[in-house]
């Protein structure tokens, strides 16, 4: 079969344009946001992308909205002509990388990129500026409070608004997001809900390294030795999960036994909190569908990872 190269779309009223064309001869769109550097967690929700509509569209935006000024955003990875070169291999439809999606308010030069200062990146303090650029945000209030919200509190109002953008930029009918990002998935979820989107929303589960550390763009940052330890991440989500499928159901012993797993391997705990599946709240005792979430640091890069328990 003959692969034809996906159609990269950098304009947002080209993209609109592309995704009506589209629809309006009948054809179904799905799409996936990244913030790019591709790596096999970004393919796997292609292809299920790819199974649950015609075409598939895959933005790549680093969002400058979701990084609070201490976040690392100028350092975040990226390598577009790697992705393009992956994206053609997956066979999507179109790209779209735009290299700005927020208005910019006149007088305030950002080197023609809002998120660019002087060719450094910088976060979601440079779209607070003062009223006639962007101001408008959602936040999904309960949602968004608690686990990443506690230690990254300009984030999830971030993720919210940039996939609300791209929603109505692309207007897919189906779009497909990584449960390793277990809070933003749901949050999505949510949103959608509540403000009436018209689209489906899929999680898609969790792509591993065949030693177990789960895939992330910040995984390149880790020096050798960090990404062993990292290792237990994932070594006590497996441990824990065992514990309670052998009828350990209190979670302060749960949470503890990943706290020392990780706190021996030199992991500086962020958080470890049991929550239910369905709505994140924390539970005290394993009753029902439980998703076990973590976050720590190894050096500088923080990482979360997350395991269901059904
Ligand atoms: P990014 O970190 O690039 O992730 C894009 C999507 O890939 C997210 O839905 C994320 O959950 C999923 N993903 C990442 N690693 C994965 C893995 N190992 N297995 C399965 N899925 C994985 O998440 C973002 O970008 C941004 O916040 C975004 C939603 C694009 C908004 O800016």
């Amino acid at each position: 079969m003959e692969i034809s190269e996906p159609e990269v779309i950098r304009d947002k009223s080209l993209m609109r344009s592309w995704s009506r064309s589209r629809r309006s001869n009948g054809q179904t769109l799905a799409l996936v946001p990244t913030m790019g550097f591709l790596h096999e967690g970004h393919l796997s929700l292609i292809r299920t992308a790819k199974s649950l509509a015609d075409l598939t569209v895959v933005s790549i935006y680093i969002n400058p909205g979701q990084f609070a000024p201490s976040e690392d955003l100028s350092t975040y990875p990226s390598d577009l002509a790697g992705d393009l070169r992956k994206l053609s291999d997956a066979g999507v439809s179109a790209v779209f990388c735009p290299s700005e999606l927020y208005i910019s308010a006149p007088g305030n030069d950002f080197g023609g990129h809002l998120g660019a200062v002087n060719g450094e990146r910088v976060g979601a303090s440079c779209l607070e500026d003062g009223g006639s650029g962007h101001e408008t945000w959602i936040t999904v209030e309960r949602l968004e409070k608690g686990m990443c919200g506690t230690s990254r509190p300009v984030f999830f109002r971030g993720v919210a608004t940039v996939v609300a953008k791209l929603f109505n930029i692309v207007e897919p009918d189906v779009a497909v997001f990584g449960k390793k990002d277990y809070q933003q998935w749901q949050i999505i979820c949510r949103m959608v809900r509540d403000l009436d989107f018209a689209i489906k929303v899929i999680g898609s589960d969790i792509v591993r390294e065949a030693d177990g550390l789960a895939m992330s763009s910040r995984n390149v940052h880790l020096s050798p030795e960090q990404r062993e330890k990292a290792l237990s991440i994932s070594r006590s989500l497996s441990k824990a999960k065992l514990a309670a499928e052998k009828g350990l159901k209190n979670c302060q012993h749960l949470k503890d036994l990943v706290r020392q797993t990780i706190s021996e391997a030199d992991g500086k705990i962020d958080y470890v909190e049991i929550v239910e599946q369905q709505g994140l709240k924390p539970v005290e005792e394993i009753s029902c569908p439980v998703v076990l979430c973590v976050a720590a640091w190894f050096g500088n890069v923080r990482l979360i990872d997350n395991l269901e328990i059904d």
